[in-house]
């Protein structure tokens, strides 16, 4: 099921931006790529020269789309990551989500890649 339909079409629409989109697998309704994020990051490669790469999405997607950013020269300071994954209570109770000293429920969930090196890498 794909969400934001009005969105996305939107986007598409626009002159100053490129929406690649892709799905891992696919049903009988999609008529785009299939493949995963970091193939696609790689096939568009992307200027680097002032731009951001925020990443949101599941551990392994973003596990393998940061070193294809890197081979881009993307700056670690403009590289974006979400990781709402590690939250479970969310209010700095439980103890669930931190890396070292961090805590992802109250310091992010947002953090460039240059903020997550100077953490232990368990992200
Ligand atoms: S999610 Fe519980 S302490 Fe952060």
């Amino acid at each position: 099921m794909l969400l934001y339909r009005g969105e996305l079409e939107q986007w598409r629409r626009r002159d100053d931006l490129e929406l690649h989109m892709t799905a891992d697998a696919a049903n009988g309704d999609w008529k785009g790529r299939i493949g995963v994020v970091p193939d696609v990051v790689g096939d568009v490669a992307p200027a680097a020269d002032g731009a951001y790469a925020v990443v949101c999405g599941p551990p392994a997607m973003t596990r393998y789309t940061l070193p294809v950013l890197e081979r881009l020269s993307f700056p670690p300071e403009r590289v974006v990551l979400s990781l709402e994954m590690k939250m479970k209570c969310g209010i700095g109770m439980c103890g669930r989500c931190n890396i070292g000293s961090s805590y992802v429920c109250r310091e992010g969930p947002v953090f460039t890649l240059a903020e997550l090196r100077r953490l232990p890498p368990e992200y």
